[in-house]
């Protein structure tokens, strides 16, 4: 194939993945995309990136496709406990906080691009360990991701021991069961928490829990497009509550960025918070 040609077509099919996921991707990351892409295109019969990308576009079945796509495109690095001090802010400063500001009888919290679910029980498990149930609150954590084989593993909450990289022997063996060379999370720690599939990067995102007292974002806005990164932005500012605060990565900030969240240090540490209504 000229080599012009085969240019143009990988750009549509980038160009269509931050379409409809918000995803770019580093010329730098090409070889290792490419790489990944193949088995699939190799499974469907198609010689090209072009012609995937004509399947992508118009084939009847390119709902089920992208999904298959979404699966493939994605990282999904996560791990227990990934910048734990973010879950030691929560319960200590912002849990605190809400219960006498705004009083929720019910802590709502989302966790957006929540891969298999490391995050989300990380907060089950921070908020089991400062005993917030005793206090008469409870909690309901909401977790979506584009990708169906991570929500599909959440749910099942079974781990390679890599996703417990950042627990003690003391955590492993209190918070997880050991099930042949993998872990299975204890179901006391599932308590509240609900898996869905969705696409962050749509337009009039739907969330069914909200609105949230928090949302943990993290490590997912940084492989965003401008638009996506904006418009993702938007559905937070909108589905969380007067006053309720918004957790990123450490790679992430909104500083120097158009936005409607002010950043607040708690203990060294910046997080964002939507305006009160009484300040
Ligand atoms: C690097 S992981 C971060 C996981 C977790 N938040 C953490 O910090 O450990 C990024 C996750 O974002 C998800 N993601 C990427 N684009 C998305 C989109 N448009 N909508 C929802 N999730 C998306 C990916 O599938 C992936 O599981």
């Amino acid at each position: 194939m000229n080599g012009q040609f085969a240019e143009e077509e990988w750009k549509l099919l980038l160009d269509l993945v931050s379409r409809e996921f918000g995803l770019v991707f580093q010329d730098s990351r090409r070889r290792h995309l490419e790489s990944r892409l193949l088995p699939r295109l190799r499974a469907l019969g198609l010689e090209s990136f072009g012609a995937y990308y004509r399947y992508l576009a118009r084939h009847p079945e390119r709902g089920a496709e992208l999904r298959e796509l979404a699966r493939i495109v994605t990282n999904n690095e996560t791990y227990f406990f990934r910048e734990a001090h973010h879950f030691d802010l929560l319960v200590q400063q912002v849990v605190p906080q809400l219960s006498t500001h705004s009083r929720p009888g019910l802590l709502r919290v989302l966790s957006a691009g929540c891969s298999s679910g490391d995050e989300a029980y990380s907060i089950v498990i921070a908020l089991q360990g400062a005993l917030v149930d005793r206090t008469g609150l409870d909690w309901q954590i909401d977790a979506c991701d584009l990708n169906s084989a991570r929500i599909a593993q959440a749910r099942e909450g079974l781990y390679e021991a890599g996703s417990l990289r950042a627990c003690d022997e003391l955590g492993r063996s209190a918070h997880f069961s050991a099930q042949g060379d993998r872990f299975r999370l204890r179901p006391e720690h599932r308590k509240g928490t609900s898996f869905f599939e969705a696409n962050l990067a749509v337009a009039g995102l739907d969330l069914p829990g909200a609105p949230y007292h928090v949302i943990f974002c993290r490590n997912v806005l940084i492989y965003f497009s401008e638009e996506a990164f904006h418009r993702t932005l938007s559905h937070f500012h909108r589905t969380l509550v007067a006053g309720g605060y918004l957790f990123l990565g450490h790679a992430e900030s909104l500083i120097g960025r158009r936005n409607d969240f002010q950043p607040v240090r708690l203990c060294n540490s910046i997080v964002y918070r939507k305006q009160d209504k009484n300040p």
